[in-house]
């Protein structure tokens, strides 16, 4: 049974005190943890200060990135060990915007992915898709190759704490969001790729997000989708009344 998650991915947006205020104003709103998974991603600066806003309610924080060692000279970089330490649940793994702007490679995403598993964080990878909108044959390539190197090596137990983001670039930030049947039709393949990877029980068992300029208006349709199991939202998690409709879709 996999409990859906709506998850915000705030970007480089939000002081420390707009975070707290945030978290505080939401916090007594939100479904409990096991109907409805509620995940907020914040800058790095704010992390500590959200976690202790969210204390004893269901909301889970999310760290944007991390490094794939846990400590030594790696001026600027954030450890994984010490994300769980502070009590960060989540973490965001290869969003488009990493691979873009940072040149992430999936070699380097894969690495990220086991340092945050052995360090107990719950990874949520995101699987971009640049070909475009129907490319077919392209995409299909595209998305099996991301999630065959991102996942390279890691057990059943571990993928299944792994959470992936289905995010065609041409989505983000743009107010086209994919249709569900976009969406559906990429997350399935991802699940379907998962399944070759590790059977069909296990693929059932990890959560697959659609994220791409999701709103309060397009919400049902994609939640309605089989394969689509949560969303991750940038733009419209940023304000809190919107990101509570959105939670209570
Ligand atoms: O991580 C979130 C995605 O990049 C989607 O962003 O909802 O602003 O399109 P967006």
């Amino acid at each position: 049974m996999r409990v859906p998650i709506i998850a915000g991915n705030w970007k480089m947006n939000k002081t420390v005190a707009e975070s707290v205020e945030f978290v505080k104003k939401i916090r007594e709103q939100l479904p409990p943890a096991n109907q409805l998974e509620t995940a907020l991603a914040g800058p790095t600066l704010s992390l500590v200060s959200m976690r202790e806003a969210a204390d004893g309610s269901p909301l889970k924080i999310a760290a944007e990135n991390c490094y794939y060692k846990n400590e030594g000279a790696y001026t600027g970089e954030t450890s994984p060990y010490a994300l769980y330490q502070a009590g960060i649940h989540h973490v965001i793994l290869g969003h488009s915007e990493r691979r873009k702007y940072f040149h992430e490679t999936d070699e380097i995403i894969n690495k990220k992915i086991k340092a945050a598993l052995t360090d107990h964080l719950c990874p949520i990878v995101c699987c971009d898709d640049t070909m475009g909108r129907r490319t077919a044959g392209k995409k299909v390539h595209w998305v099996v190759n991301q999630i065959l190197s991102d996942a390279k090596g890691l057990s059943s137990d571990e993928i299944r704490h792994v959470t992936i983001a289905y995010e065609p670039s041409w989505a983000i930030g743009t107010g086209q969001s994919a249709d569900p049947d976009e969406a559906e039709e990429g997350c399935y393949l991802i699940r379907q790729t998962i399944a070759y990877m590790y059977g069909k029980e296990v693929a059932g068992d990890v959560r697959v997000l659609y994220g791409g300029s999701v709103t309060t208006s397009n919400i049902n349709a994609l939640m309605a989708s089989r394969d689509i199991d949560g969303v991750l939202v940038g733009g419209a998690s940023l304000d809190p009344e919107t990101f509570l409709r959105l939670v209570n879709h």
